[in-house]
């Protein structure tokens, strides 16, 4: 049986404060942070715990997505505003005072430039975690070949314009990044799924390429049925509801499939297993 899962050696509960709150498409903000203590480099995909040292963020921290760790070591999260966790913290000023568990979770696999080109799917504020997955890839990761901008492409779908947080900014990195909104207010009209199709119908995407994916579940069931009729390696951040982050609640349990290779054991916690797992590991 595999070992239990645990919190990563690196994750610790930081005093932090925010340092700047900027306005992000309709109903976002980019939380900027700098935590007390010294971070190293941090792999695309993990993520924190935050929530306000004060009274006014419920007392259980809401887990987000590292969004760009800047080289002064300010640590920036790419926020839409749910409910009360993310009100709150998007409500804070600069030196109000945060608490932030983490580095959590695995992050994306090694994103290698040899092999297949990648595609990144990314539905709504699921786009958080490909900021510096595109960025590193493009680095190259744990000593792999670098990806060349032309193997990536980046499909970036939401509802509407205005739920296509920080869309710039995706551009700028200088890897093809098509829009796909539902009401066709900003490129293809229809989902991201539907856009992967049309461009593979006009021989803009390689037939064989490797899936990333984050986004809501809805969307993720699509890109897994996708992958799996075409065979393609496919990962998917999942974004569960979380109580603790670091394996101890089963809060976050995500159905296992026997066959795969997280299957000696029903569930798999997604805070500690992932947040990113392979298709052929999850029952969605
Ligand atoms: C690993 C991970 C990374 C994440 N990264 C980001 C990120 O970078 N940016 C970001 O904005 N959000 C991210 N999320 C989601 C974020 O944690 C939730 O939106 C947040 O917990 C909502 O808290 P709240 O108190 O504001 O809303 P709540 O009152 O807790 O929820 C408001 C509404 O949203 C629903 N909801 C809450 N959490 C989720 C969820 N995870 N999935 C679907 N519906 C949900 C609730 O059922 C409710 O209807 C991430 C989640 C995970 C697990
Ligand atoms: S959130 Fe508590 S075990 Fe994963």
């Amino acid at each position: 049986m595999a070992a239990m899962p645990a919190p990563p050696d690196d994750a610790r509960s930081y005093a932090a404060e925010t340092v700047r709150v900027e306005a992000c498409g309709d109903d976002g903000v980019i939380l900027s942070i700098r935590v007390d203590g010294a971070l190293g480099p941090l792999r695309a995909g993990r993520f924190f715990m935050l929530r306000r040292a004060d009274n006014l963020s419920p007392a259980i921290p809401r887990p987000f997505s590292v969004y760009r760790q800047q080289a002064d070591g300010t640590l920036d999260f790419l926020i839409k505003v749910m409910g009360p966790g993310t009100r709150a913290l998007a409500e804070t000023r600069p030196g109000t005072e945060l608490v932030a568990v983490g580095p959590l979770g695995i992050g994306w696999n090694t994103l290698d430039g040899a092999g297949d080109p990648w595609v990144m799917l990314a539905g709504g504020i699921g786009s958080a975690p490909f900021f510096m997955g595109i960025e590193q890839a493009q680095q190259g990761m744990d000593g792999a070949q670098p990806v060349a901008n032309d193997r990536m492409t980046l499909f970036y779908g939401a509802a509407t314009a205005g739920l296509l947080y920080d869309f710039e900014a995706f551009e700028a990195l200088g890897v093809r990044t098509l829009a796909a909104t539902d009401d066709g207010t900003r490129g293809f009209r229809g989902n991201v799924v539907q856009l992967l199709e049309e461009e593979w119908s006009a021989g803009r995407v390689p037939e064989r390429v490797r899936v990333l994916a984050c986004g809501p579940d809805p969307m993720l069931q699509a890109v897994a049925r996708m992958a799996g009729e075409r065979e393609l390696d496919c990962w998917l951040s999942l974004e569960t509801m979380m109580g603790c982050g670091v394996g101890i609640c089963n809060g976050c349990a995500v159905e296992t499939l026997p066959e795969g290779p997280l299957g000696d054991w029903p569930v798999a916690k997604c805070c500690v297993d992932g947040p990113v797992f392979k298709t052929d590991a999850i029952k969605l």
